[in-house]
């Protein structure tokens, strides 16, 4: 696997209206920081790419060096309505300044007006909400909804069918729902009640247009019953809105099968839209690509577009089935900060229309990109996603295998010229910016995707 350096090294100056690049990369003071910084977290092997986070406006993200990037990640999917938005911020500060810091679940005034917008916005069936702060809880609260709406049939209706890694966040519950094998061992055991789907991905059609994607989701179920499920023991179905490394949406035909499969079934469909929702992806939830009607609907990230907060909603039967019932909230959900957050970005989401400025500016995101794949027929295996999530898949030029290396080295020079993308660690880079980013900026942004890949091709 390619390192990137967290050595500082010598690159060329930039200066633009969007990126300024004026020390080596990565820059002293995010060496000396990291050094300091080494010492006690645990979790900083896991830090996609040798920048230090300063301040970050809009779309730019800065150092403590002057150096600025034009930023494709929205941290990581959050900051839908732009860092730092102006009305996020006075929604918070109004919220410090009175002050109420915490309130555990007690009724506040500011956690009344938020669930109003969010059950305003969101579709008829999203009747009531669980708050929670972390996305993972809110998917974790899925599984116990589905297992206690199954348990209205009968006991052994337990049975949660997922897919095959699919990301729904780090607790148990959500490691069970991805089932990846190394994870699993290290847990020491499995959910018996969970069985997974392989993730249809669209290439399996071998460019065939005729390809019949509901008699594939039968095929995959058939599957599953040679290895003992019994379809009246499914509760219901956690689907991840697109396939999060790669931003790979679902074939519409099979996600419209398994959504008929549940309704028959009397199985509940769960959408985690953590990643997706709230405009990313041109619609204000992404599982609308798929014109599905699901039961449940997990919400996070851009949820509140800066503090922690996500929530999971559903008709008001289903959400408040007995057996639910005690573990629905965590010390800090519906905090009066985050609920100060997320009411002001729901309220920007709406005034601002994000949603059709991720569709608009999609289209030049996509007009971009695939212009770079026609060029780089040879390095580029696919281009995805919607709106303003996007990925691009990379390929080793002479086996045609998907090539992690070149990728990481594309994201490595692209940081190096002033450009910040979501390094995955396998073979696709995602594309990502604030829904707010301006269109200059956005077009400088692919611009330097393409010098970067144009760059290590010809290095390679
Ligand atoms: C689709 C999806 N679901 C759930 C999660 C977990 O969210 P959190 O990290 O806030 O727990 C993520 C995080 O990346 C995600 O992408």
């Amino acid at each position: 696997m390619y390192k990137i350096s967290f050595k500082p090294q010598k690159v060329p100056q930039i200066r633009t209206k969007y990126r300024t690049i004026k020390t080596q990369i990565p820059s002293p003071s995010f060496h000396n920081l990291y050094r300091r910084l080494s010492k006690y977290d645990a979790a900083l092997k896991d830090v996609q790419l040798p920048i230090l986070w300063d301040k970050a406006e809009n779309s730019s993200v800065s150092d403590k060096d002057g150096n600025r990037w034009i930023d494709f990640t929205s941290s990581i999917f959050v900051t839908n309505s732009g860092h730092g938005n102006k009305e996020i911020k006075r929604g918070i500060i109004g919220q410090l300044n009175k002050p109420l810091l915490h309130s555990y679940i007690y009724p506040t005034e500011v956690k009344t007006e938020f669930l109003e917008e969010l059950i305003n916005i969101t579709p008829d069936f999203c009747e009531k909400a669980y708050l929670f702060s972390a996305g993972t809880e809110a998917t974790e609260c899925a599984l116990r909804i589905i297992r206690a709406y199954g348990q209205t049939f009968k006991k052994q209706r337990k049975v949660i069918v997922s897919f095959q890694g699919a990301m729904h966040g780090v607790t148990l519950g959500a490691e069970f729902l991805r089932g990846k094998p190394a994870a699993l061992e290290n847990i020491g055991y499995k959910d018996p009640y969970i069985y997974l789907l392989p993730f249809p991905l669209p290439w399996e059609n071998h460019g065939s247009k005729k390809y019949d994607w509901s008699a594939r989701f039968h095929q995959d179920m058939a599957v599953l019953k040679k290895q003992g499920l019994n379809f009246k023991d499914i509760a219901g179905f956690m689907v991840e809105t697109f396939r999060g490394w790669g931003a790979i949406f679902y074939p519409k035909a099979y996600i419209q099968e398994l959504a008929k499969f549940a309704r028959k079934n009397k199985s509940l469909v769960a959408i985690d839209d953590i990643q997706g929702g709230l405009g990313r992806t041109g619609k204000l939830f992404a599982y609308e690509h798929y014109s599905i009607k699901p039961d449940l609907l997990c919400l996070g990230k851009g949820l509140s577009g800066s503090l922690p907060m996500s929530a999971i909603l559903g008709r008001a039967k289903i959400v408040e089935l007995p057996g639910v019932g005690d573990n629905t909230h965590s010390t800090h959900s519906g905090n009066p900060l985050s609920c100060a957050a997320a009411l002001a970005n729901l309220r920007y989401i709406r005034k601002h229309k994000l949603a059709d400025t991720a569709r608009i500016k999609g289209r030049i995101l996509f007009g971009g990109l695939n212009k770079i794949k026609k060029k780089f027929s040879k390095r580029i295996s696919y281009i995805s996603g919607n709106g303003l999530i996007a990925a691009v898949l990379f390929k080793d030029p002479e086996t045609g295998k998907p090539d992690a290396e070149f990728t990481s080295r594309v994201c490595e020079r692209a940081m190096q010229k002033g450009l910040f993308l979501v390094h995955t660690w396998r073979e696709s880079i995602k594309i990502a910016p604030p829904l707010t980013i301006p269109v200059v900026a956005l077009k400088e942004g692919i611009k330097v995707l393409e010098e970067s890949i144009a760059e290590i091709d010809h290095e390679n």
